[in-house]
């Protein structure tokens, strides 16, 4: 086991009914005017962000609001969020909403104390220092930024979509998470969620640190717990016990826990943020086509984790560590297909991915070789998309 730091500031409160804490919380962090950060409107049709600001009401806080943040978030409502901020001397952020509000209130929230440009950061020129501090009611369990220090945003300007990743800066102080939010998720969206968070447990657990037996147990008991409660919510989107499950799984899965100890991958994840950010697909969905793909290549290539996981996770009784790790992927592609997801780019909608384009993009993103648990070049990336197809 490597040595490590494990350290995650955020104060959660789970449960029923939970946003009426949401003022009390944002004094709690010291704020006193804030901006409150959410998506195209699910939270205005569900009453949430009235109940919201009647909380921050009743604590006597202040709020400006700005809405229509898209899904795959980009930068030019960032730049809107910093000067609204400056100029009305705010003094923190709460996003209401999913992945694409938080890490647009996170970009915003490192953006405002910073003089230059809040691209700096995701540039990797400028490591963050000072952030205002961010509180979120989350609707949707899936990217895990309610309890990750990072964001992803893309610069519209070449579409590079790159995620900023800090120790401790942009963790939100105080994450609210009430499982009856979840109830008016599109199952597309519930079951890309699921993908997302099963996929941070992967890119953690497809790791060559060896005698990690504690990180790799955990990993593998919040992977079986998501398998065995996602068709469960699929059927019953109202059923509250599911709904609890998956959104702490959620969580869990990105918090750093299932990664302590040990190199941690993240290819799919760079593989897929250059698709989402071109063809504009929802980034779950995205990693249920990358990470068979990615996994098939190990499979031949280096299996024995992917091996591991078919044996420990799917219980498949197999010496061979390709066939083991080969007839996990098909379990796994099954699952996905189970609660509707697509496992090919066809499934995805892009029928003819411009794989020199990926490729390309995701070299200059990220380097000429990339990955944790097997060096990758062009050449095999390009192999690996070509896998998806
Ligand atoms: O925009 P609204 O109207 O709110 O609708 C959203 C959006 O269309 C809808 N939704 C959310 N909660 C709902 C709801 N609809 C009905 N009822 C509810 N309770 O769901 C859609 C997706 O929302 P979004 O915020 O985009 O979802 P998600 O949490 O999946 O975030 C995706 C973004 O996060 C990034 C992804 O790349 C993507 O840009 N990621 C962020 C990470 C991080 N910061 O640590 C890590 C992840 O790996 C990921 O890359
Ligand atoms: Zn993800």
């Amino acid at each position: 086991m490597k040595d490590f730091t494990y350290y995650t500031p955020t104060r959660y409160l789970f449960g029923r009914g939970v946003e009426a804490k949401t003022g009390e919380l944002t004094r709690w962090m010291g704020v006193k005017k804030v901006l409150i950060v959410y998506g195209g409107g699910s939270v205005i049709r569900s009453g949430l962000l009235d109940r919201v600001k009647l909380s921050l009401d009743n604590e006597g806080i202040e709020y400006l609001e700005m809405g229509g943040i898209q899904p795959n978030p980009v930068d030019t409502p960032v730049y809107d969020g910093i000067k609204i901020c400056r100029d009305n001397n705010i003094d923190g952020l709460l996003a209401v909403g999913g992945g694409s509000a938080i890490d647009t209130a996170k970009a915003i929230a490192c953006g405002v104390p910073y003089e230059g440009d809040f691209w700096d950061f995701y540039a990797g020129k400028k490591i963050v220092e000072e952030a205002m501090p961010l509180g979120v009611v989350l609707t949707i369990p899936a990217a895990g930024s309610e309890g990750s220090g990072n964001s992803v945003i893309t610069k519209l300007d070449g579409l590079h979509k790159i995620s900023l990743r800090t120790e401790s800066a942009l963790r939100p102080k105080f994450a609210i998470m009430n499982p009856e939010l979840t109830f008016t998720l599109p199952p597309y969206q519930t079951a890309s969620g699921i993908s997302d968070m099963m996929a941070h447990i992967f890119e953690r657990y497809f790791s060559n640190t060896p005698e990690v037996e504690i990180t790799d147990r955990v990993a593998e008991g919040v992977l079986k717990a998501i398998i065995a409660e996602a068709p469960r919510v699929m059927a019953e989107p109202e059923n509250y016990e599911a709904r609890a499950n998956i959104m702490w799984s959620g969580t869990l899965a990105h918090n750093g826990i299932c990664g302590t100890g040990r190199q941690e991958d993240w290819v799919s994840h760079f593989m897929e943020h250059e698709i989402s950010a071109v063809y504009g697909v929802t980034h779950g969905a995205g990693l249920a086509v990358m990470f068979p793909a990615w996994m098939t290549f190990m499979a031949q290539n280096h299996p024995v984790k992917v091996a591991q996981f078919a044996r420990r996770v799917f219980d498949i009784v197999e010496a061979d560590d390709t066939i083991a790790a080969l007839k996990g992927i098909e379990v796994l592609k099954r699952f996905y297909t189970s609660i509707g997801l697509p496992v090919t780019f066809a499934q995805l909608g892009v029928e003819n991915p411009d794989i020199d384009l990926l490729v390309a993009k995701l070299h200059e993103n990220k380097g000429e070789t990339i990955g944790g648990y097997y060096r990758l070049t062009a050449k095999e990336t390009s192999e690996i998309y070509r896998l998806a197809l």
